[in-house]
């Protein structure tokens, strides 16, 4: 008999503002019920500043300030989730960048739910446990005290 064995992982995630942010229960009961524990969560506008920080390997991009400029637009959802093989499970639940995409190939995904266009695409989720550690610190300031609430929690290893 062979058991796959993922990691624990945490990730972070963001319900965007506007339209995401309607959808912000049903999103959570969905997560809960993907086997995701919430470690941590805030409910927070952010700062310019924190914006361009958070998205800086897109400063060059001909959408880095209408990027910066919607995620500032209204109240983020701030999630610090942790599951096996979380960074993976939560990118699959949000789906491709591109909601019209999304809508072709995820169909169930959230960003074909609740998406607009590639800018208002509903949600984020950290791209690597290196990037889902640094999004963490910058938004919550401390990385241990953020993931180590068990709130939610499961298992007790
Ligand atoms: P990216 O890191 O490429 O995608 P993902 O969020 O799926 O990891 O892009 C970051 C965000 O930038 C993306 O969620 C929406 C926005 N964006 C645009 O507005 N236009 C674009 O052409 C791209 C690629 C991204």
């Amino acid at each position: 008999e062979i058991h796959f064995f993922f990691p624990r992982q945490n990730t972070l995630a963001l319900i965007k503002p506007n339209s995401a942010q309607e959808h912000k229960a049903e999103i959570l009961e969905e997560i809960k019920s993907k086997g995701f524990a919430i470690k941590n969560q805030q409910e927070k506008y952010l700062s310019e500043e924190v914006a361009e920080e958070f998205y800086k390997e897109h400063k060059d991009k001909p959408f880095f300030s209408q990027l910066v400029q919607f995620i500032c637009s209204g109240p983020c959802l701030q999630l610090v989730l942790s599951k096996e093989n979380a960074v993976e499970d939560w990118r699959m639940m949000m789906g491709p960048t591109d909601p019209n995409r999304a809508k072709e190939v995820s169909p169930d995904s959230l960003r074909a739910r609740f998406g607009s266009d590639i800018l208002h695409n509903a949600v984020h989720g950290s791209s690597s446990v290196e990037q889902s550690d640094r999004e963490i610190r910058l938004l919550f300031g401390d990385l241990s005290a953020a993931v180590t609430s068990t709130e939610g929690e499961e298992d007790g290893f």
